[in-house]
């Protein structure tokens, strides 16, 4: 085996602490030394996840060609591969382990080619200790020090080396890193880092560190620097977007974010994720008053059993949530409200499945992401006896699916006759001649047109049909 040289392994007892210390603020400036070693490379970012990871992946692109690296579009063929990894259930690891697989050949036929692995698998011990073991991987890196890419690269590059460097503190943030995003007319900003909700079945507190929100000056700055260079939309980033500001300690909360950032011109604002014990009346307020705060949101319930909520360590009741709803509804008539859910958990029985499906049917989810519970090593959760079979898990999950593909279609249904604003995407991959992006409400609209000066900009279209996935519309002239 390669030689490794260990600056740190992961501890997710060490992950799991919550110190009593100040979080730093770190000012990214790229060292001289750094700056020609990607001259005539080539680089490959494979994002998984989460959109907090693919903020992340847009920071490391940045990184990557301030130091000469050029984007590529082959992976096979690149000069460096990074993967920036999910690990929140176990099916997203099974991916990334064959990934893995194939790069291993590739380096076989390549060996110059440098292949990182970052983001939050590597903050998980077993999965570390894999990764050094049996796969051809130079940089082993974790959610903490993306900032250290330079260096981890020209260590590799010195040693012949495995580089690895996962640490397992508090985290810290970062400014000032250079960014390639993405799209052009939408942006991610990350508002906050880490979680300090500790649900029981959740690896995230352990991989991404504590609750860190950052500076509002700085987060209002990068939302009037987007509108100057022409985005339309951005999407506030945060494991609970609602607690941000309470590490700062001051009289500032999500709700006043969302007042200060509707001044600054954007023209859409979205947020994701919100945790329902932390929506405040001041955010349901804003979304209210704000012109530019959307009319959807994403409000994961995990399960409408109190008990079983209770387990999950998620601080709220089945009547609790849907009073924020009812709320919600009051001030925003219209809105769209899409969930996460979880089905068996352990020990869940039918009637509390029942209690799920009946929470699902009263609010009228427009949308949900459902997951069949995945034991993740180091939480309380793992260590909880199951006698749920996974016969019945998938048999719950297919009911579930079922209910809540009405709640698309009926989502979808409701704007039939209506004229939506859809702010445009990309050409339509469904068929020829359609363009698409995404109405107000957050509803994947496709049109007729093939004019592609469209894209990035709001047009109106009137929706003609509705499916389960999406809606179809005209273009509407002004
Ligand atoms: N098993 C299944 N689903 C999970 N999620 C988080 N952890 C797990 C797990 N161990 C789901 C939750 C969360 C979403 C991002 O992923 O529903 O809201
Ligand atoms: Fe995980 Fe709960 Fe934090 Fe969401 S709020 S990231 S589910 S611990």
């Amino acid at each position: 085996m390669k030689n490794k040289i260990n600056i740190s392994l992961p501890s997710l007892k060490e992950a799991k602490l919550r110190r009593n210390v100040d979080v730093s603020t770190i000012r990214y400036i790229m060292n001289d030394k750094y700056d020609n070693l990607g001259k005539g490379k080539t680089y490959y970012i494979f994002t998984y996840g989460c959109q907090g990871n693919e903020a992340d992946s847009e920071v490391m692109a940045g990184i990557l060609e301030s130091m000469g690296y050029v984007k590529s579009t082959d992976p096979m063929n690149s000069d460096l591969v990074l993967l920036n990894t999910c690990c929140i259930r176990e099916n997203a690891e099974q991916r990334i382990w064959g990934v893995l697989g194939q790069l291993k050949g590739r380096k076989r036929e390549h060996p110059d080619m440098l292949v990182g692995i970052c983001g939050c698998m590597p903050q998980e011990e077993k999965a570390t200790k894999k990764i050094i073991e049996s796969y051809d991987v130079d940089i082993i890196f974790g959610t903490h020090n993306r900032h250290h890419l330079p260096e981890l690269i020209f260590k590799a590059y010195e040693s012949k080396a495995k580089v690895v460097e996962v640490l397992s503190n508090e985290g810290l943030i970062l400014e000032d890193a250079p960014k390639i995003r993405e799209s052009k007319h939408k942006a991610w900003v990350n508002i906050m880092f880490g979680c300090d909700e500790f649900c029981t079945y959740c690896i995230v507190p352990y991989t991404r560190g504590r609750e860190r929100s950052r500076a509002k000056e700085d987060i209002i700055n990068e939302v009037k620097d987007l509108v100057k260079n022409g985005y339309k939309e951005v999407t506030l980033l945060g494991q609970n977007v609602n607690a941000y500001g309470k590490d700062l300690g001051l009289d500032y909360t999500f709700g006043d974010l969302l007042y200060d950032l509707d001044k600054t011109g954007i023209e859409r604002i979205r947020y994701t994720t919100s945790h329902p014990r932390d929506l405040d009346e001041k955010t349901m307020l804003a979304m209210r008053d704000c012109k530019s705060v959307m009319p959807h949101l994403h409000l994961p319930v995990q399960s409408g059993d109190d008990d079983i909520l209770k387990i999950m360590n998620r601080k709220y009741t089945y009547a609790e949530y849907m009073s924020k709803i009812n709320r919600l509804k009051e001030l925003v008539p219209d809105i769209s409200i899409t969930t996460d859910i979880i089905v068996g958990f352990p020990n869940e029985t039918e009637e509390q499945f029942q209690n799920t499906l009946k929470l699902v049917r009263e609010v009228g989810f427009e949308g949900a992401f459902t997951f069949i519970y995945s034991p993740r090593e180091g939480t309380p959760a793992a260590k909880m006896k199951d006698n749920v079979s996974l016969e019945e898990k998938h048999d719950r999950l297919n009911r579930l699916i079922e209910l809540t593909n009405q709640g698309y279609l009926k989502g979808h249904q409701r704007f039939v006759g209506q004229t939506v604003e859809v702010l445009v995407d990309e050409e339509s991959k469904n068929g020829d001649g359609m363009m698409c992006g995404y109405s107000k409400h957050l509803k994947l609209t496709h049109f007729k047109s093939n004019d592609k000066s469209l894209i990035g900009k709001i047009v109106k279209v009137k929706v003609t049909e509705a499916k389960t996935w999406f809606m179809i519309g005209d273009l509407v002239e002004d």
